[in-house]
């Protein structure tokens, strides 16, 4: 890529003046860069395809709406401090004085992906059960045994504060340097009220480090725990009674998760989980109908959660109950892919008028893996839906899956210069079409390449 200044030299030297990809190891350990302080022009020219083009920006699409991606082909684009100053064709450029200019050519620029759903602070992993998985053992029997969930909660219960906001500061710089701006992570391997105030501590942290949106959620209901696993209504009590009290206390989660399912929590459960949060401001956003449909959509829906998240398995009633709501269906086409499970009936749930939104669910149990573009391109490969369609369900339905969408999640003016510019491709849909390389030359946060 050509980067070239010209007008005003930069006040500083900044990273991206140079084709230097700087190292990921590097990227928000200094956090100063990512706040920008001075005012710099950044334009970004003879973009090949510029997409989600947003001139009036929407909140969400739905249905059909999905199919269509506004783009401009032969564009260019120019941030201001840490947004998005202006767009257009080529031919409408401004005579306009840009600090610094990069040459897109032959590349596509987007924004950067809006990932809703993720477990990223965890302590060590789990391979041992992928490789027991890989020998027989099921999912469920490998959590009946006191592996799965409550095996990663026994880790991070025993992992310093300090050691698992590095472990899991790696991940975030990992899933940054593969194009996501924003990112939603939730507790839920603590099981006890230390451990999970620890975990949300440590994505206060993050947020604080880190120039992209972080969206905590509290998700104490995402097992009993081994201690009260004859008492599970003493183990409901403790998170109505003293996590969620805590946690709102020290205003720690805006959102409260439960994993609505067979052998983990009931509806009666997560609805009383539900009303406790929301008693103390915390929005409803819950895992439903990974391995049965029990009536977790209806519970969702009833409470007003802004996402009901997996879907795996979906009844039409399950559909028709999230026609004409607000909560959009978040679809993990990677926890499918590593489980060996069904995938979201995407294409349905879109051919039914909903919208969609797609996330990664990065977590050591069930999908280990953060990375947003095969995501879309999983979703494409096995779920059926268009490029279009996934693009828009990674973007701007990921911001609205998090409350983002007046800010992030399209080309708007106004809204965070959060972008990916890729390497030199034939054009967008050959981004998941080549699912297995790693497309992305640059990715720019606020205004800043990293
Ligand atoms: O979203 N489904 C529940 N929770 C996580 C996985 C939990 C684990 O296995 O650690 C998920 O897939
Ligand atoms: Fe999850």
């Amino acid at each position: 890529m050509n980067v070239k200044t010209h007008g005003r030299a930069p006040q500083r030297a900044r990273l991206c003046v140079s084709n230097e990809i700087i190292p990921i190891s590097g990227y928000g350990r200094a956090s100063q860069r990512l706040q920008k302080t001075d005012h710099l022009k950044i334009l970004i020219k003879n973009i090949k395809q510029l997409l989600q083009v947003r001139d009036n920006p929407v909140q969400k699409v739905s249905g059909a709406d999905m199919r269509s991606l506004p783009l401009l082909e032969d564009a260019f684009l120019l941030v201001e401090g840490d947004r998005i100053a202006d767009y257009g064709k080529m031919t409408d450029l401004p005579d306009t004085q840009a600090d610094e200019v990069i040459d897109a050519s032959g590349r596509v620029v987007l924004p950067t992906w809006c990932d809703s759903h993720t477990h990223i602070v965890y302590a060590g992993n789990r391979e041992q059960e992928f490789v027991d998985r890989i020998n027989g053992l099921t999912y469920e029997e490998i959590a009946n045994r006191g592996g799965g969930i409550l095996n990663s909660a026994k880790k991070l219960q025993d992992t310093p504060e300090d050691e698992l906001y590095e472990q899991s500061a790696k991940r975030l710089e990992e899933v940054i340097a593969l194009g996501t701006g924003a990112v939603e992570i939730k507790s839920g391997y603590g099981l006890t009220a230390d451990a999970e105030l620890k975990m949300l501590r440590v994505v206060k942290k993050l947020r604080a480090h880190y120039g992209i949106p972080v969206k905590a959620t509290f998700l104490g209901a995402h097992a009993i725990p081994a201690a009260y696993k004859s008492d599970r209504e003493g183990y409901i009590d403790l998170i109505i009674n003293e996590m969620i009290p805590a946690v709102a206390q020290e205003g720690l989660a805006e959102y409260v998760d439960v994993f609505c399912e067979k052998g983990y929590f009931t509806t009666e459960e997560t609805e009383a989980i539900l009303e406790a949060g929301k008693a103390f401001g915390l929005i409803p956003k819950i895992h439903v109908n990974q391995f049965h449909a029990i009536g977790g959509v209806q519970t969702g829906v009833k409470y007003n959660a802004l996402s009901v998240d997996h879907l795996e398995v979906m009844r039409d009633e399950d559909i028709e109950a999230l026609k004409g709501t607000e909560t959009i269906p978040v679809a993990l086409p990677s926890c499918s892919y590593f489980l060996s499970i069904p995938y979201t009936p995407a294409r349905q749930m879109i051919d039914a008028g909903l919208p969609l939104a797609l996330a990664t669910d990065y977590n050591p149990g069930s999908t280990p893996s953060g990375n947003m573009n095969f995501v879309v391109a999983t979703a494409c490969i096995k779920m059926k839906i268009t490029p279009e369609e996934a693009i828009n369900a990674a973007t701007i339905n990921g911001a609205y899956a998090m409350g983002l969408s007046d800010t992030h999640g399209s080309i708007s003016r106004g809204k965070k210069a959060n972008l990916i510019i890729t390497k030199e491709v034939p054009g967008y849909a050959y981004l998941p079409y080549a699912f297995g390389s790693n497309h992305i030359e640059q990715v720019m946060i606020n205004g800043n390449i990293n």
